[in-house]
């Protein structure tokens, strides 16, 4: 009754934004990402016959609380499909997230949560299954299941049973680099669910985000398959800057930006005229991610760590899938 996983985080290339069913977490768009390589989390699971409630341990230390319970909540899912509901367990969690990188640990953590604790039940679901279970842990962990490109179909059946993630191209496909640029100061800011919720429920522009995500899709896909550099990076940019242009247009109006994540967007586009191919994509907050190609690892890199209000840049490249170990 006991295993351990480990998977590495992910980021949207096509961006997740907005649910059609807030439980199920069921989106309202098709989104595409690269699962990276640096940014991991190991996750051990054991149900043991003593436990009357769940223990989650994340980096050593006992939680309570919002991450304790999203936790819990998850777990009586997996419980619900074994048929074993009153089995609880003991689950140690370390994120191996350089300090501040910026990413949500959400997506890695689900993901190694789901592959353990399934495990440890004695299921045995498949790929798809995983998928779609890690789904309603976190959406966007749904991804983190396979290596590389991966799109999450957003599915048309409402129970959520064909909405889960299938692999475009393997991590070895391609090998382009990703810059995770840390600002130094991070105000409170807008969680992705509340987000997205708003920006649902109010912004005139959300029609259009999700009328437009078809098209970028298959235009990315055929970037990705022919290894289309610029092709890939322009749409990636291009899709970040129209999903935060629905947050400007909701009520009350929001932005994830600060004065420096500008300035990084410009400094990217100021690469680009000179000539380097780099494009930005920002997630729900603040920290920027540059997409270049490795002969320009030395000028993207200096360029970045030499603006003002960036604290750290941390370069990483395609990852791979949910392992067992
Ligand atoms: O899955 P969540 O709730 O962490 O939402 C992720 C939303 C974005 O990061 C903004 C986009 C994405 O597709 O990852």
């Amino acid at each position: 009754m006991k295993a351990a996983a480990k998977a590495h985080t992910n980021i949207a290339l096509i961006k997740y934004w907005g649910k059609r069913d807030d439980a199920l977490i069921l989106p309202m768009n098709n989104s595409l990402s690269l699962t990276l390589d640096g940014f991991y989390t190991t996750t051990a699971v054991e149900f043991q016959n003593s436990l009357s409630a769940d223990r989650f341990y994340l980096n050593g230390r006992l939680t309570e609380g919002t991450a304790y319970s999203r936790v819990t909540a998850f777990l009586d899912r997996i419980r619900d499909v074994a048929g074993q509901p009153d089995r609880f367990a003991e689950i140690h969690s370390t994120n191996h997230v350089p300090t501040a990188a910026g990413f949500a640990s959400s997506a890695s953590g689900f993901a190694a949560l789901a592959a353990a604790a399934t495990k440890a039940i004695g299921l045995a679901p498949n790929e798809q299954e995983l998928s779609m279970l890690t789904r309603q842990g976190s959406g966007s962990a749904c991804r983190s299941i396979y290596g590389g490109f991966v799109e999450w179909e957003k599915g048309t059946e409402a129970d959520g049973s064909d909405s889960y993630a299938v692999p475009v191209a393997p991590a070895d496909h391609w090998n382009i680099k990703v810059a995770a640029v840390i600002l130094s100061s991070d105000e409170k800011k807008v969680l992705s669910r509340e987000g997205m919720k708003r920006t649902v429920d109010t912004s005139v522009y959300y029609p259009a985000w999700v009328a437009s995500i078809p098209d970028d899709l298959a235009a990315i896909k055929d970037g990705i398959m022919a290894k289309d550099f610029e092709k890939v990076g322009a749409i990636a940019e291009a899709n970040c800057l129209r999903m935060h242009a629905t947050t400007l247009a909701a009520r009350p109006p929001f932005s994830y930006w600060q004065s420096t994540t500008i300035s990084i967007m410009q400094a990217v586009q100021d690469l680009r005229a000179g000539g380097v191919p780099a494009f930005f994509t920002i997630d729900a907050g603040p920290n920027v991610k540059v997409l270049y190609t490795p002969e320009y690892e030395e000028t993207v890199r200096n360029t970045l760590r030499h603006i003002s209000g960036v604290h750290d840049v941390t370069v990483t490249g395609p990852g791979s899938g949910v392992s067992y170990i």
